[in-house]
């Protein structure tokens, strides 16, 4: 038997119980003749101790252990003599009767403890022995605790967990597909999917009602802390429901996770906004509703006074920064670069300073006088020690958008964006179509097998541009803390309605036919209503543990450009690969 104990379970109440433990040695130290031992496994740490008077050889060996050397350590468990609070195990050590080197390591690239001296690329490229230290391990756990809690709560609900394929026909979610040529059919290729979404449709069609599945979706787009080229969803469809059912199933779901994952009360029934009043009020369809900084139009508020970028602007729009009036101007113009930067696109900031002494100051002082600052300030939601910060534009979108990266910037230098506070809320009634300046066409904003709302269906089939605009889809999205953990949406289930949205999208029958005919061929089979949703597994998990970057939760990701630098991948195939799969390389041109 390796092991009579894991390295984290010895308390106390073990004192003088002979044990044998295996792990990792995290490091090893002498003190006046005594060697002590950071014994590792992934339950925890056991510290080891050999007396300076025990066997010679014993000692020995103890001395000669380097880092990561596996070991099995037999001993008697005792009281220590100072206590590690810190430490669940902290109260006891083993008196160390015999080692047994189990394998040596060579050093290891960096220091594997909670808080490691490798960076981020060493890291990556030795992940196995990043995954051997603390935060890592309980990221993967947390992960693991999510997955048992959903697959426990949805089969409670009736879901049965089915497997769809991973080589199929592209996926209509707006990214770039991942492709895998075919050796059988030469010059074919499969797409592997950017979601399950029409398998699980298809999947309602015959008839199974409640679908679920924790799967690997793959998408081709520009990486980012949130996004994994790679990732997972909670993936799940529902027969004969209306959107109010999806939302309660789901709500219950997230609700259960909350209370047995992290012992946290969420609202019931959740809060739920439009999409327009996200935009509006927080220029995001993803707002971060754990503080105010609203945005407020004060468009008609400011014009008149002979500023010529402000009377001339469609839109004006401000945010009040709270307390932050005694910004000197080398904090407003560090500001101003801030929001210039190509990542935010501003052209400008404009200021105003509510000061505590009832003065104001502002970059606009010259054409509006203090009592027109303050009536602007107060329309923005500002009080005194505020600081108004105001963007305009033509393009209403656009500003708000602006100052919503702008009012999450100030949120977190001001700290208002607790990652310990959970502030979670349903957006709800999003356009169905967005229009393509460039383009010259609508695109799906969810994606095309969304319904349009009923009461919207004579907009959706007219031929006006303003009235297509107009129409509201039934799609909903979970955000949390100013992250998207899922959408989704109820489907359309008629093949006609599918038709028209394919004609408003400017997919051509034939074009509809090749890229989706079995499914508009299988709403002619009976197709249930239905709907359904889809979370971003990492995502859940990174934000259930208060972190921005899903890459933790994820045993073995990519980095920024897509790769495992691990596993040196993605990486040239030979000739013959190449040849069997009837393919050429092209010489590579250099962007
Ligand atoms: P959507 O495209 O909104 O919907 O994706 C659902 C959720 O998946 C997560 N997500 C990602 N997570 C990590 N890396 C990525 N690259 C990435 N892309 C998306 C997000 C997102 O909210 N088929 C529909 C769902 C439906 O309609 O039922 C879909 O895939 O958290």
């Amino acid at each position: 038997m390796y092991r009579t104990h894991n390295c984290g379970e010895l308390r106390i109440g073990n004192v003088g119980q002979e044990v044998t433990l295996a792990g990792w040695v995290q490091r090893s130290r002498k003190l006046g003749g005594m060697t002590f031992i950071d014994l590792r496994d992934r339950y925890g740490i056991t510290q080891l101790v050999v007396e300076a008077e025990a066997d010679p050889q014993l000692v020995a060996t103890a001395t000669s252990l380097g880092r990561e050397y596996v070991i099995q350590a037999v001993g008697e468990v005792i009281e220590r003599q100072s206590k590690n609070q810190k430490m669940p195990t902290g109260d006891i050590e083993i008196k160390v009767g015999s080692i047994n080197i189990l394998n040596k390591s060579v050093t290891p690239p960096f220091t594997i403890e909670d808080e490691s001296d490798g960076g981020e690329d060493i890291r990556a490229k030795y992940r196995y022995l990043d995954l051997r230290r603390g935060p890592l391990q309980k990221a993967l756990a947390i992960r693991h605790r999510m997955a048992q809690e959903i697959r426990k709560y949805l089969d409670s609900q009736d879901f049965m967990e089915i497997e769809t394929p991973y080589l199929i026909k592209s996926t209509p979610e707006g990214a770039r597909d991942f492709v895998v040529p075919s050796r059988m059919n030469p010059g074919q290729f499969y797409a592997l999917p950017q979601s399950p979404q029409t398998f699980k449709q298809l999947l309602m069609v015959a008839g199974y009602d409640r679908y679920f599945q924790i799967v690997k979706c793959f998408r081709d787009e520009d990486l980012r802390a949130d996004r994994q080229p790679e990732f997972t969803q909670i993936d799940c469809e529902m027969s004969f429901v209306e959107q109010e059912d999806v939302l309660k199933t789901f709500e219950g779901m997230m609700r259960t996770l909350f209370k047995n994952v992290l012992d946290v009360d969420i609202p019931d029934p959740l809060p739920r906004m439009s999409w327009y009043e996200a935009m509006d009020k927080y220029g995001s369809d993803k707002p971060d509703v754990r503080f105010g900084m609203t945005i407020h139009e004060i468009t008609d508020k400011v014009k008149g006074k002979g500023f010529a970028v402000l009377d001339g602007a469609k839109y004006v729009g401000a945010i009040a920064v709270p307390g932050a009036a005694e910004y000197t101007r080398k904090q407003t113009d560090e500001l101003t670069e801030w929001v210039k930067r190509p990542q935010v696109g501003a052209k400008g900031l404009i200021y105003i300073k509510l000061n505590a002494d009832g003065t104001t100051k502002s970059s606009i002082d010259k054409f509006y006088t203090p009592e027109d600052l303050k009536a602007i300030a107060e329309a923005a939601g500002a009080k005194t020690g505020d600081l108004v910060l105001v963007m305009s534009g033509d393009n209403v979108r656009k500003v708000q958008n602006m100052l919503g990266v702008l009012r999450i910037e100030m949120g977190n230098r001001l700290g208002l964006r607790d990652p310990k506070v959970f502030a979670p809320l349903w957006i709800v009634d999003f356009p169905l179509l967005e229009w393509s300046e460039e383009d010259n066409r609508f695109y799906a904003m969810h994606h095309p097998f969304t319904a349009p709302k009923p009461e919207h269906m004579d907009w959706f089939n007219s031929d006006r541009k303003e009235d297509l605009e107009k129409v509201c889809a039934n799609a909903y999205d979970f955000v949390l803390n100013g992250t998207e953990l899922g959408g989704g949406s109820i489907r359309i289930h008629e093949a006609q309605v599918q038709e028209r949205m394919f004609q408003v999208l400017g997919i051509g029958p034939e074009e509809a036919e090749y890229k989706f005919g079995f499914i508009i061929n299988a709403f002619r089979f009976g197709a249930p209503p239905h709907g359904g949703l889809a979370f971003g597994f990492d995502r859940v998990c990174a934000l259930f543990a208060g972190k921005e970057s899903i890459r933790d939760f994820i045993a073995f990701p990519k980095n920024n450009q897509g790769r495992d630098v691990m596993i040196d991948s993605p990486s040239e195939i030979d000739q013959v690969q190449l040849d069997e799969l009837n393919l050429d390389i092209r010489p590579i041109v250099q962007q």
